[in-house]
Order: C-alpha cells, then structure tokens, then sequence
C-alpha cells in the first residue's frame, strides 16, 4: 500500500513538472523564506533572460529596477504576501539584457505542517504589449476626442458669428436709417421697434448659450409639475394648433421639484416646437409626468412624446450639441435641445431622448426632489413701476450706463453715476443715496466687493448688482443683496429696485 502511494506521488510529481516546463507565458517560480530563487520554469527563462543556473540561489530583488529596489518594494512584496496571505501588483520589471518590461506579478506564501513559512511562489506575467497597446488606444482616443472638440468649437464659433451677424445687420441697417433727416414717424417707429425686437433675439439667443453652458442665473422655486403643465396646457395648445393632440398624463401624489420656472417653460416649449415640426401632418403628444427613485436619489420626470418622424441613430447622437440642426436655414437654431440639456443640468437633474424613426420621440426630462414647501406665487401689487429716491449707478461701460442713466430716470429716479466701485464710495461719502445699483463685473473694486463695503459701512443701505451670469454671484448670494439678469429692461429694474427699497423699509 505505502509503495503504491509513494508510486502516486512519484508520478503526480512528474506530471507537476511537466505542467510547469510547459508553461512559457508565465514564469512560474519558487523563492526560499528569505526570497532566494529556487526554482526557474522556462517561461521565466523566455522573457527574464536567465538561464536556471545563472539565477538559483540569487535574489529575486535582482528583477526589481533601481529604484523600487531602494525603495524597499521587494522586501514590502514578500511581508505583505506572508502577513496577508498574498501580494499582487503590476509595475516595472528589469530583464537580463537591462531591458524593461510591464509585468503582473502575483506572490502567495508557502507554509509546512506546522503553518511555518516554508518560501513563496511567484507567478510574473509580462504585460507590457498588452500595455502597450492600451496606451495607444487612450491616446488615439485623445486625440480623437481633441479633434471633436476642435468640430464642435468650430462649428459653435460659426454658428454664434452667423446668427450675431444677422442681428447685427438688423440692428445697424435701422439705426443708419433712423439717422435720415425727413423720416416719417411711422418709419422711424418700425425701426426703433425692429432694433428692439432683434436686441430681444440676440438675448434669447445668450440666454439659450448660457443655459447650455450651465451659467444661466436661475430663480429657483419649489413646484408641483403637475400644477405648472396644468397651467401651460393653454400656451401649449395654441402654440401647436388644432392638428396635434395633446394629452396631459399626470401621475398621483407626484414629489415636489425646484426649478426656474421660466426656464421650465422654456424647455417645455422648445421640447413642443421640437415635437411639432417633427409632425408636419398632426399627430399626438403626450406630457406624463412620475416619481423617479434612481441610484443617484430621488427625481421627478417629465416625460415629451411625439408620434412624428423620429430620427435617425447619427442625428440622435448629436441633438444635443448647440447649434446643431437638421432644419433649413432660418426655421431652426439648433439651441433648443441644447437649453434643455443645459437647464436639466444646471437644475441637477439630466435629459435623455429616445427615438425611433416614423415612430415617435420621446424627451425626458428628470429634475431633483425636494422636500419643501411650495414657494408662495409672487403677487403683482409689490412690483410698482414708478420709483421715487436717489440711485447710485455704478458700471464701467459708458454705454451701459449712459443707458441704465436714462432708464431710471424715466422710471422716476434721481441719478448719481459713478463709473467705478472707487469712484462710488468717493461719491457716497458726499451724497446721501436711497440705493445702490452697480453691476458685478468691473476692474478693480468689484461689485460684490463694492457691496461688502457698503453694507460695513452704510448698514441698511440696498445694493441691488446686475450680472449677465450666475457664478459671480454665488459668493454675495448668500446676502441680503438683490441680482438682477442682464440685459434688463425698464420693468425688471424697477421691479428689483421696488424690491430692494421695500427690504430696507420693512
Ligand atoms: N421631437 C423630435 N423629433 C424628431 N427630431 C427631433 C425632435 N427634436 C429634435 N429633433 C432633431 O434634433 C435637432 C436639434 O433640435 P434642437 O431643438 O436643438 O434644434 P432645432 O429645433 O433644429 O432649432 P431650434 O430649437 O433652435 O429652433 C433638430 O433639428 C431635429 O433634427
Ligand atoms: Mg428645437
């Protein structure tokens, strides 16, 4: 019995080392307790370098390049792999000839009866093609991505150009005109209403930019969905026309958002011009909104379909970019899908769209929950429009101000104008102001600069800052100050201002 056993083992031994000469991708070796080479497999001998005899009895530290040597990485290796159980690591290896190779290395501990430590075995696998070869894949995918964004840049700067162009031409081809002498009245009022109209355009047109680049100032309100569509069905209809059907499916008990409730209706309506020129015979289109418990927290949804044309996978991949549009010239931008991806964002939320051509498209829109109370409607009676007090100006841009001069003197105030945050405070210490009107980007002092200092100063004193982006303003936010959106108009400045008077009244 105890030869046969022996015969057994004798031929498993044999087996084991044919399995082990056999194996040339890998080196499969053992070292002693102190880490000594003990054995060597071809496989190591193929792309270590080393012959058996050149390498028993050496020190495996001997693989390990200068500087992992001095840094102790062998010695750490075979304690990590005796205290743990097992080292596994990739890193710089040195061949014979000096040369480096990429390896995957893994050491388990060899322990007796006893759980003495007896050596370690060491199987290396050398992986630097493979390496290599993802090395390259990153970089082509680098370089790729360099060059989209290159396409994309360009396409964007050609696209902004293009349509500012447009306004522009508007814009100074009336105002040449109003110059003439003899113009009727009627005339000089169709182009003074036409620059008005085109300056509108172009502020939709940055607004829609800013939307997509997340820096819109957003006026966030807590809301019920439900409600808001409810509310906007009527809009929706009319500007849709009798052909498109449209359904509001609105679930039960839906969670509480908070969003700008401007840039809600934005959205929605770009999603339904979207929607109806993808349905030039009519169709449907169908507003559900749901509760959405995801990964990432809690969401409500809105979700659009149409049963229009659809579009195909190599337009679907792109309806996000700004300025991308499969519409002729002059019927669309191509910043509709790009202000709603942008407003979603910003909201903290995200936008997807599914489309599946002559089937329909459906536009989803999810937007954070929030466990708040809804915000009160704002009511009108607090927004007068005529003003009564005395106003610092503050703007560098002699236009700007030369403007915003006029507009709150016909909106009732007294003006003083400063053209800069120092000249401001210079002016404040002589004159007795109501309010302070400045706006945020200036050299030098800025304006929440300017309305840290007053507010040290002149406790009670209003600042009201106009900005033409939101990030400036996240540091004053937290203050008592009111912002105002550039470009403004007559209403919006003197709504703010009510407001701010109000404030310090209270
Ligand atoms: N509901 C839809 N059905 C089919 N195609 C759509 C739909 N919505 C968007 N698209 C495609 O995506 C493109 C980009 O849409 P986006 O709203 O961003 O720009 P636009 O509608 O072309 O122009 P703009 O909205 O600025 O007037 C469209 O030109 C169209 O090809
Ligand atoms: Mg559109």
């Amino acid at each position: 019995m105890a030869d046969h056993s022996r015969f057994q083992s004798h031929v498993g031994e044999q087996r084991f080392e044919l399995l082990v000469n056999a194996v040339t991708d890998y080196a499969l070796y053992m070292l002693d307790a102190e880490g000594y080479v003990a054995t060597w497999n071809p496989g190591a001998r193929r792309f270590k370098g080393y012959e058996p005899e050149e390498i028993i009895g050496r020190h495996f530290s001997q693989f390990f390049t200068d500087e992992d040597r001095a840094a102790g990485v062998p010695q750490r290796a075979l304690k990590t792999a005796a205290t743990e159980g097992k080292f596994e690591c990739e890193g710089w290896r040195v061949r014979k000839d000096g040369t480096r190779m990429w390896v995957h290395a893994v050491i388990d501990p060899i322990r007796g009866d006893e759980g003495e430590l007896i050596g370690f075995a060491k199987i290396t696998r050398d992986i630097t093609e493979r390496r290599n070869a993802h090395i390259e894949l990153e970089e082509a995918r680098a370089a790729l991505f360099q060059s989209q964004k290159l396409q994309a840049l360009g396409e964007l700067t050609g696209g902004i150009a293009h349509d500012f162009n447009n306004l522009m031409t508007v814009i100074r081809g009336s105002a040449d005109l109003l110059r003439r002498d003899d113009l009727p009245e009627e005339k000089r009022r169709r182009y003074l209403d036409a620059i008005v109209e085109t300056a509108d355009r172009a502020s939709t047109l940055t607004g829609q930019l800013l939307a997509f680049s997340r820096r819109q100032k957003l006026n966030p309100e807590v809301a019920d969905l439900n409600m808001r569509l409810d509310a906007f069905g009527d809009v929706l209809e009319r500007t849709l026309g009798s052909r498109i059907a449209v359904t509001l499916d609105l679930a039960p008990s839906l969670w509480m958002t908070e969003v700008d409730p401007t840039q809600l209706e934005t959205a929605l309506l770009n999603a339904a011009i979207n929607a109806r020129d993808a349905m030039p015979d009519g169709g449907s289109l169908t507003f559900r909104t749901c509760n959405a418990s995801e990964a990432e927290g809690d969401f409500v949804c809105i979700e659009i379909t149409d049963t229009g044309e659809g579009m195909p996978e190599e337009v679907l991949g792109r309806v996000f970019e700004p300025f991308f549009t499969t519409k002729p010239v002059g019927k669309g931008t191509g910043l509709g899908l790009s202000q709603i991806h942008g407003f979603a964002a910003q909201s903290g939320g995200r936008s997807e769209i599914h489309s599946v051509p002559g089937e329909g498209t459906s536009l989803r829109i999810f937007l954070p929950r929030v466990e708040k109370e809804m915000t009160p409607a704002t009511s009108e009676s607090h927004r007068p429009t005529r003003g009564e007090g005395r106003v610092l100006l503050v703007e560098d841009n002699d236009h700007v101000r030369d403007f915003a001069e006029h507009l709150l003197a016909d909106l009732g105030y007294e003006v003083l104008s400063a053209a800069s945050g120092e000249e401001a405070l210079a002016l404040l210490e002589k004159e007795r102001v109501d309010v302070v009107f400045s706006d945020v980007v200036m050299p030098e002092l800025s304006g929440l600069g300017l309305a840290r200092i007053v507010a040290e100063r002149y406790p009670g004193l209003p600042v009201v800052l106009a900005t033409g982006y939101s990030e400036e303003i996240v540091e004053g936010a937290a203050g008592e100050l009111e912002i105002l959106s550039k470009p403004y108009g007559a209403e919006t400045l003197g709504a703010a201002l009510a407001r701010a008077l109000g404030v310090r009244d209270e």
